[in-house]
């Protein structure tokens, strides 16, 4: 019988999670650096394009290489299906994109990655959609800026760069009850220590270029979440608009994947000595880092972070 690799540590999961090896009988994961693919008849290429047979098409619309980078992060993350795309912003983008439309509204957390902010601040006003800054560890906050033409809740906990938490299980939850969408930017709490689709979460984003990749090589992002909600939301946006990922790059970080679990404890465990050192510090004002419990939302990060506060810490000189 087949072996269940959902029943694989995660050490397992991260090395062979996803491998779909040629007849050559290759170690490494084969790189398949092609745009297109060749078909037996013209049919069939008819066939395929029309998705009657199963094969690759086009490397704008999937790729093997990338699709075992696919399947070892969702692997990984406990999800059903997973979209890899060029960087972490194309991954944003398109999980807002895919979601909304002019005349809706989406909320999201006061303190966002910049470039998030940017799209939520310029471009989604250019395109008719409405959006609503809370602040994101104020759990009434968001239940009270629910309007009737809310489609989703973009969340980034812990979020860049002062490290504020969101409750996943309770935004999460009031978001549910009125059919809002929740995507999280989970790249600070990184997929080892937290997992927001245990949560009710329905779509998690990544910049693999932190630490998946996590030696300054390449760009990559990925959407994960259900395989109907990434197929009916997803599938067309990534085949028509482009956001491609280079199957170089996803090959580059299924490399990534493979030590991305003994990288991320390592640098936690420095983030942690080196928090309490910053704190006891006489020149420093405050020092925010999730695994400490003098966090302002520590309570959250203890439910909700397994294992480590991450690999981010954040802290203030005061003025000069
Ligand atoms: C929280 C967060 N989200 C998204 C991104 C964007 O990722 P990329 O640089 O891969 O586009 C970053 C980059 O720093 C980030 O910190």
């Amino acid at each position: 019988m087949a072996e269940d690799p959902n029943s694989w540590e995660t050490g397992t999961r991260l090395i062979r999670g996803g491998l779909s090896r040629t007849h050559f009988g290759e170690t490494a994961e084969a790189l398949f650096l092609t745009q297109s693919f060749v078909y037996e008849t013209a049919e069939s290429a008819d066939a395929r394009f029309a998705g009657d047979e199963p094969g690759f098409v086009y490397s704008r619309y999937a790729n093997p290489t990338t699709q075992m980078f696919e399947d070892r992060l969702a692997l990984l993350e406990g999800a059903e299906y997973c979209r890899a795309l060029a960087s972490g912003m194309a991954a944003v983008y398109m999980s807002l994109l895919g979601l909304v439309k002019a005349g809706d509204h989406i909320v999201a957390g006061r303190a966002l990655f910049g470039s998030s902010r940017w799209i939520l601040t310029q471009a989604a006003p250019r395109f008719g959609v409405e959006v609503t800054f809370v602040p994101a560890f104020d759990t009434q906050a968001w239940r009270n800026a629910v309007r009737p033409n809310t489609k989703v809740f973009l969340i980034e906990t812990p979020a860049n760069p002062m490290l504020e938490l969101t409750d996943l299980a309770e935004v999460c939850a009031i978001a549910k009850a009125a059919g809002i969408k929740t995507i999280v930017d989970n790249v600070f709490a990184t997929p080892i220590f937290q997992k927001p689709l245990e949560f009710g979460t329905d779509v998690v984003v990544y910049s693999a270029t932190k630490h998946i990749d996590g030696q300054g090589r390449v760009l990559g992002g990925a959407i994960l979440g259900s395989k109907a909600l990434l197929e009916e939301a997803y599938r067309d946006p990534i085949r028509h608009m482009g956001p491609a990922i280079s199957p170089f790059n996803s090959w580059v970080l299924l490399k990534g994947l493979e030590t991305l679990d003994l990288r991320v404890r390592r640098q936690a465990d420095t983030a942690a000595a080196l928090a309490d050192r910053i704190a006891a510090h006489a020149k420093v004002k405050t020092c925010v880092y999730p695994g400490r419990a003098d966090h302002p939302q520590a309570a959250i990060a203890r439910k909700q972070m397994t294992g480590g506060g991450g690999t981010v810490i954040a802290f203030d000189l005061g003025s000069k």
